[in-house]
């Protein structure tokens, strides 16, 4: 497969094979990753592998804490609290295509928050990611992270794998801290579900739209 390839097959997928990856494939994939760019080659990332047992545990760490209804305190804020006309309506319609592929819907908050609770399940993917960094780093980082998570997820589609970035993931930095047994000074940064795409599920069978160039890019010349 090459690169544009790669790229272009890259999508969200929130439904898996029950096919487990090998620790080969995962340490290729972060091998590869850390090809990635970084501020003075940092290479802040740090990543959990988290399967069988401890994902589990983990799992049900998210389940009771979103089942509480109690507001949790995040490492740090990822959308906007107030969201201006453009971003909200491309959120708006990301969960709309979302439902409409699951045929939810928009009144039915039972199985809206059935599927939002996939998310803690890394949607049964057999492995789970998860990303953080050091407290004593900054902003500047996270763009180190974000550029690692998409060269691991382009790397994962050469490899035949399937990924689904997930915030979601980090809503509950303490559930993490505690059941993988990590101390105050890691934050979570972001979660991944990967395996293998399970390519005949409902939810997987659509693509998100992308805005022209035209309307993100001014040329100077
Ligand atoms: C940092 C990040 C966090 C995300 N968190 C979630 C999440 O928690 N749950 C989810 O279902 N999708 C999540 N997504 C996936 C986005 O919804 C998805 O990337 C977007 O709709 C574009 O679709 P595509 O990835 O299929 O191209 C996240 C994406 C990114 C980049």
């Amino acid at each position: 497969m090459n690169t544009q390839e790669a790229i272009k097959n890259r999508k969200s997928v929130r439904a898996y094979l029950d096919k487990g990856v090998t620790d080969e494939q995962v340490t290729e994939l972060l091998s590869l990753a850390s090809c990635s760019p970084s501020g003075a080659n940092t290479q802040p990332w740090q990543v959990a592998v988290i399967r069988g047992k401890t994902k589990l545990k983990l799992q049900q760490g998210f389940e009771d804490a979103f089942a509480s209804g109690e507001s949790f305190e995040k490492d740090f804020q990822y959308y906007p609290l107030e969201w201006n006309e453009t971003y909200k309506k491309r959120r708006v319609d990301c969960g709309a295509q979302l439902y409409q592929a699951l045929n939810i819907k928009r009144e039915d908050r039972e199985r809206r928050r059935e599927q939002w609770r996939r998310n803690y399940r890394a949607f049964d993917a057999p492995v789970l990611l998860m990303f953080f960094l050091d407290s004593s780093l900054a902003t500047g980082s996270f763009m180190d992270t974000g550029m690692y998570m998409q060269t691991l997820m382009i790397a994962a589609v050469d490899m035949g794998l399937a990924t689904c970035p997930e915030a979601a993931l980090a809503e509950y930095p303490q559930v993490v801290r505690d059941v993988l047994e990590l101390d105050e000074s890691l934050k979570v940064v972001c979660g991944m579900a990967l395996g293998y795409e399970d390519a005949e599920a409902p939810v997987n069978q659509y693509r998100t739209p992308r805005a022209q160039p035209s309307e993100f890019a001014n040329w100077y010349d």
